[in-house]
């Protein structure tokens, strides 16, 4: 079947790459795509979000599956979008509903949504301009260091943790009068958590799922988790502390209720639920939700996936997943993810990236890149991913390190440290 992938980051090259090996793709189309997606499959210059050229392309092509990588057009609806076009409501498309990307679209829905359901997460009050006295009474019953999310989609940026009261109802207000635009008309307060983080990945068809591998993220530009958030300098998966004892909770307090509370509110989500965890004291309590897989975990994630993903995909839509099998790899994958320098503040783009042919034993995943006549170049922030299998995590690790050293261009950076914090 004729495939058409959204997105242009190393999760799309990454979802590429386990898409083409399905014995079902036929044409495996990107849009946009990146450098490294154009030598697996045909880049389509097309944006993700522009939803009448998709239809065009879709049909022109003969589209028999579209699926959604970025969370943005699942959040602007292009599940529905799909669905309800006369000529496009044949093609199966795996994402959410507008109304289920509302999990990761909307903090407050996310919370309302747990509240419903019992799914344990932090305490929290939703503030508006019209509830700002009662935001700031709750602010104060609160402990430092205080963390406030603006409601809507923020690339990331939209969660503040503030270590001094005054300073948090500063923001608070700064927030509530558009310093994240739009996304903050809403302000979630939350109880800070305490505990160690870990992406948990679900597909669904909106009554069954399967539990994909878990993962470690590493958001922090600098070595020891320190400095500003990025979208993520790389990734480890199995996690060590993810044991079989706090899955059975994951499972258990939050997966269930989830698919379970989706179900009973008629939410049609038929797609990858990504769910942002804290082990509090062995505890797993909800931190996000997110409509899509993690960028860098997906290019863990996709190494331990033996199953054929298109079959995946097809049983979430179909809604007979639980006739699939899932087989997961024993092996353990990590990522480490090259960055321009500069970033996540400004950087150069258009240099040159040298070495690619030489790397060994890694698989490569673009995420910023893309060739003209010069070859390859850097067009991002974060520029590759470099994936590695090992029999355990420093073995993964030690293969990704050797090939970042031999892949180059001006201004490279790298952590060096990524899964420092588990076993
Ligand atoms: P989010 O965008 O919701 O994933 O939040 C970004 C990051 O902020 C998370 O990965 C956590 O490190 C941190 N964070 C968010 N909420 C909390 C919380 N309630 N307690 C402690 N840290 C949090
Ligand atoms: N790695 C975190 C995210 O994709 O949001």
């Amino acid at each position: 079947m004729n495939i058409l992938l959204l997105g242009s980051g190393g999760r799309e090259h990454a979802l590429a790459w386990k898409i083409k090996q399905s014995p079902k793709t036929d044409k495996l189309f990107i849009a946009p795509g990146n450098a490294g997606t154009a030598q697996i499959g045909i880049n389509a210059a097309v944006s993700e979000t522009d939803f009448e050229a998709l239809k065009d392309f879709s049909l022109k092509n003969h589209i028999q599956m579209v699926v959604v990588g970025p969370e943005v057009p699942l959040v602007k609806g292009i599940v529905d979008f799909y669905r309800n076009d006369e000529q496009l409501n044949h093609i199966p498309i795996i994402g959410p509903s507008r109304e289920g990307s509302r999990l990761e679209g909307s903090k407050d829905f996310a919370k309302a949504f747990m509240m419903r359901h019992n799914i344990p997460t932090a305490k929290y009050f939703s503030v508006t301009k019209s509830n700002l006295t009662e935001g700031l009474s709750f602010l104060k019953t609160m402990k430092a260091p205080y963390v406030l999310k603006a409601d809507g989609l923020a690339a990331g940026k939209g969660v503040l943790i503030i270590d001094n009261l005054a300073e948090a109802e500063k923001e608070l207000q700064a927030m509530l009068n558009g310093s994240f635009g739009d996304a903050g008309n809403t302000v979630v307060i939350e109880e800070f958590l305490s505990g160690i983080e870990c992406s948990v990945f679900v597909i669904t068809d909106g009554k069954s799922y399967k539990i994909l591998p878990e993962a470690k993220d590493y958001k922090r530009i600098g070595e020891g988790d320190t400095g500003p958030n990025t979208g993520g300098m790389g990734a480890v998966s199995p996690v060590s502390f993810a044991d079989k004892t706090f899955m059975e909770k994951v499972e258990k307090q939050i997966i269930i209720p989830t698919v379970n509370g989706l179900q009973t509110e008629q939410i049609d989500y038929k797609g990858f639920i990504f769910i942002g965890l804290i082990n509090v004291n062995g505890e797993p309590m909800v931190i996000e939700y997110n409509c899509r897989m993690g960028d860098p975990e997906t290019e863990v994630v996709m190494l331990r996936i033996q199953s054929d993903l298109v079959e995946l995909l097809e049983g979430a839509f179909n809604g007979n997943l639980s006739e699939k099998e899932l087989i997961v790899d024993p092996r353990t994958a990590v990522t480490v993810m090259l960055v321009s320098e500069g970033y996540p503040g400004n950087y150069p783009k258009g240099k040159v990236i040298t070495g690619l042919e030489k790397v060994q034993g890694s698989m490569i995943f673009h995420a910023g890149t893309i060739s003209d006549e010069n070859g390859i170049l850097t067009n991002g922030g974060r520029v590759m991913a470099i994936s590695s299998y090992g029999k355990s995590k420093d073995d993964a690790l030690k293969q990704s390190f050797f090939n970042a050293q031999i892949i180059d261009f001006e201004g490279k950076y790298y952590r060096k440290d990524i899964g420092f914090d588990i076993k």
